[in-house]
C-alpha cells in the first residue's frame, strides 16, 4: 500500500505533512512520488490568500477521475482550508471524492480517521481545534518536501497558532491560539535531526517570538539549541516586529550556530496602514528595531513581507512603503497583493483599492526591490 503527500502553503505545512507521512508509514504505507500508484493521497492545504485556495480546489478537481478509476483510493484533505467552517462545508458538498476532511490539530488522529473511513464508516470529518501537543511528533523528515524547497534542512516546529489578529490574516482563525512545545521536546527533536545527518535546522512558528515554556522565552531556547553538540546551523521563522527585541538580536549576534538572518515582516511602510492592519507598531518603531539589529550585526541578512493594496491605502501611504524599502534595503522581499479573507476585519473594510491600482503599485515595488538587489538603486 502506498501513500502520496502533496503540500501547499508554508513550511509549517511541510512539517505537518512530514508528521502525516510519519504516521502513514507507521500504518504500513510506503511513500510514493507517483500519484497514480497511491492508495492514500494526503493533501495539506493553505488559506492565506484566495489564490492559494483556488490552486487547491483545482487540484482536488483533478483527483475526481482518479477516485472514479480506483474507488478504494482514500483522499485526505488537511490543513488551513478545512479549518474554516465555510470551506469545510463546501468540501463536503462539492467534493465527494474527498474521504477525510481534517484540521491540522487532528493530525494525531489520522490513523484512526483512516481506519474508520476504510472500514466503510463513511466520510470522516474532524475540524475541531485542539491545543494539545502529542509528543514526540512522528516525522518522515524530508520525505515530502515540495519541489524547490531545500530538503537538507530539518524543520522543527517550536510553537503554533497566533494571537495577534492582524486585520487581514486568516491564521488565528485556522491555526488557533498560540501554544509552545516544551524546551526538552524541541531540544530532543533538534538532537535527533542532527544525529540523522541534517546540517541545517529551521525553527518554525507563526510568531516564534511568542515562544515560552515556563521561564524560557525564545532567545533562551535559541541559546539552549546553540549548546547542542554537532556541526549544524540554525535559522527561524517568523518574527513579529512588535515582539522582536534586543534579547533576540543579542542571541542572534552571540550564538555561533545561528545563521545571521532575520525575517521581519513589515507589511507596510505607512503608520496609518499599520494601525489599520492592527500590527501594533508604527514605521518609526520598525526602523528603530532594524537599527538596533544592525548595530549588533551590521552584515545581517534581512528579509521581509509586504502587502500591497490594503483597504484605504492611499498613494501617500504607498509612497511611505517605497521609502521604507529604500531606506532599509532588504536583502529579499516577499510581496503580496491584498486578498480579502472571509471572517477577517479587513475583508469588510471600506475603500478597497481597485485591482489596477494594486497591480500598478505592486509592479513599482518589485522594480524598486530589483534595483536594490542588483545594486542599481
Ligand atoms: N492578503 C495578502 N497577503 C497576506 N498575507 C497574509 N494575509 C494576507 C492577505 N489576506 C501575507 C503577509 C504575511 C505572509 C505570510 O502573507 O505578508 O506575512
Ligand atoms: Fe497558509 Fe498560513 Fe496555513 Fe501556512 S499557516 S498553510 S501560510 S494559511
Amino acid at each position: 500500500m502506498k501513500a502520496y503527500c502533496k503540500t501547499f502553503g508554508c513550511q509549517q505545512n511541510v512539517r505537518d505533512s512530514e508528521t502525516a507521512a510519519g504516521l502513514l508509514v507507521q500504518c504500513g504505507y510506503a511513500l510514493t512520488d507517483t500519484l497514480r500508484d497511491a492508495d492514500v493521497i494526503f493533501i495539506n492545504t493553505c488559506a492565506i490568500r484566495a489564490h492559494a485556495e483556488n490552486k487547491v480546489l483545482s487540484y482536488l478537481g483533478r483527483l475526481k477521475k482518479l477516485k472514479q478509476d480506483k474507488p478504494t483510493l482514500q483522499v485526505i484533505v488537511c490543513g488551513c482550508m478545512p479549518a474554516q467552517p465555510a470551506v469545510a462545508a463546501k468540501l463536503k458538498e462539492q467534493f465527494p471524492q474527498v474521504d477525510i476532511i481534517m484540521a491540522p490539530d487532528a493530525l494525531p488522529k489520522l490513523p484512526q480517521l483512516l481506519a474508520d473511513s476504510l472500514s466503510g464508516a463513511g466520510r470522516q470529518v474532524d475540524t475541531q481545534p485542539n491545543a494539545t501537543w502529542h509528543e514526540p511528533l512522528p516525522v518522515a523528515r524530508g520525505a515530502v518536501t515540495p519541489e524547490g524547497v531545500d530538503n537538507s534542512e530539518a524543520l522543527v516546529t517550536v510553537m503554533s497558532g497566533c494571537d495577534n489578529y492582524c486585520s487581514y490574516c486568516i491564521v488565528p482563525y485556522v491555526r488557533g491560539r498560540e501554544r509552545s512545545r516544551r524546551v526538552t521536546d524541541v531540544l530532543s527533536e533538534v538532537q535527533a535531526a542532527v544525529a540523522g545527518g541534517f546540517s541545517r535546522i529551521m525553527l518554525l512558528g507563526q510568531n516564534v517570538n511568542a515562544y515560552h515554556d515556563g521561564d524560557a522565552d525564545f532567545p533562551a531556547l535559541l541559546r539552549a539549541i546553540n549548546e547542542i553538540d554537532g556541526d549544524f546551523t540554525v535559522r527561524f521563522m517568523t518574527s513579529h516586529p512588535k515582539d522582536a527585541d534586543v534579547a533576540l538580536f543579542d542571541a542572534l549576534a552571540q550564538c555561533d550556530k545561528l545563521e545571521k538572518h532575520l525575517h521581519l515582516p513589515v507589511q507596510s511602510g505607512s503608520s496609518a496602514v499599520l494601525k489599520a492592519m492592527n500590527r501594533k507598531y508604527g514605521r518609526e518603531q520598525y526602523l528603530a528595531k532594524v537599527t538596533a539589529l544592525r548595530e549588533r550585526l551590521p552584515a545581517v541578512r534581512l528579509t521581509s513581507d509586504i502587502i500591497v493594496g490594503f483597504p484605504g491605502e492611499t498613494e501617500a501611504d504607498f509612497a511611505d512603503t517605497l521609502s521604507l524599502v529604500e531606506q532599509v534595503r532588504f536583502d529579499q522581499l516577499f510581496t503580496f497583493l491584498f486578498s480579502p479573507r472571509r471572517g477577517t476585519p479587513a475583508a469588510s473594510m471600506a475603500d478597497a483599492v481597485p485591482d489596477e491600482v494594486k497591480k500598478e503599485r505592486f509592479a513599482r515595488l518589485l522594480a524598486l526591490q530589483k534595483r536594490i538587489e542588483t545594486g542599481e538603486g
